[in-house]
């Protein structure tokens, strides 16, 4: 039996790990033991700040629920989700750029026409959003599922609203014959992530505000092409230079227009990558 020290710990946790059958299960954990080791040399983390921070996870689990996932809101402000997007996510040039899923996707949204209103309800300044979807070589993509999702003017989702039974403010759309798309909605606001549980103490005690930029979600799915999971931003919108889960890519921010009757339009076209061969 040796001694096991600050000098000696790392190789012998290391070596417990030798013999994992699957390799890739193998790098990941040496690599998060490594990192793990030096981030508390680094810091010469304390028992109490040790302590702390299981005490942070513990209730990032005890506040997760089916509706509620503290774990993936902590990996989002930690920029650890956009990381792992920009990491799997390396398109060719023209390629509409992906960002992060978010926690507010449903699964299931009603189906609406070209030109109807997916509002469906939810308060806020009407909107006509409408562009086309096409291939990274220029071809128009007929019948892409798009899956749309965006707040009401204060802010909400309709999943966080516990009194309402309808879907509000997302819906699925289709692409015509020429890859286009058209719906009604209302103009999305920027919104705070929750950030009454740890993730929002985190927050509060680094002194970071917990603010998204007005965005539109989008998860756009067609055969023989990657699914696109994107948002597309307004450029009048505050929080776009700090935006709390670092979701911004220039690329993705385009401009809201006001028409003669106060409503607004947005005109966007997606790219798709088509699938590798
Ligand atoms: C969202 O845009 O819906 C979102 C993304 C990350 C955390 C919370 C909300
Ligand atoms: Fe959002």
């Amino acid at each position: 039996m040796s001694q096991r020290d600050q000098d000696t710990i790392t190789e012998a946790v290391l070596a417990s790990f030798a013999q994992t059958p699957d390799a890739r299960l193998r790098t990941i954990m040496s690599s998060l033991v490594q990192h793990l080791h030096a981030f508390a040399k680094d810091v010469q983390l304390t028992e109490a700040e040790w302590f702390h921070a299981i005490d942070f996870l513990t209730r990032c689990g005890h506040i997760t629920d089916d509706k509620r996932q503290e774990f993936i809101l902590l990996s989002d402000v930690l920029g650890l989700s956009m990381l792992t997007v920009a990491l799997n996510n390396d398109k060719p040039e023209g390629c509409t750029e992906s960002t992060v899923f978010g926690p507010f996707h449903v699964e299931g949204a009603p189906h609406y026409a070209a030109g109807e209103d997916l509002a469906n309800g939810a308060k806020g300044t009407p909107c006509l959003v409408r562009g086309q979807v096409r291939g990274v070589g220029g071809e128009a993509i007929a019948g892409a599922v798009m899956d749309v999702w965006q707040s009401d003017a204060e802010g909400l989702y309709d999943v966080q609203r516990a009194d309402l039974t309808q879907a509000q403010a997302r819906g699925v759309v289709t692409t015509d014959n020429q890859g286009r798309f058209g719906f009604r909605s209302i103009v999305a606001v920027p919104y705070p992530i929750p950030h009454d549980g740890p993730v929002g103490e985190m927050l509060a005690a680094t002194k970071r505000h917990p603010w998204r930029p007005a965005h539109l979600h989008f998860k756009i799915q067609a055969p023989g092409y990657e699914t696109l999971i994107t948002h597309v931003f307004n450029r009048q919108s505050d929080y776009l230079s700090s935006d709390a889960v670092f979701g911004v890519r220039p690329s993705l921010v385009c401009d809201w227009v006001e028409q003669a009757d106060g409503s607004y339009l947005l005109e966007y076209d997606f790219v798709l990558n088509p699938l590798a061969a």
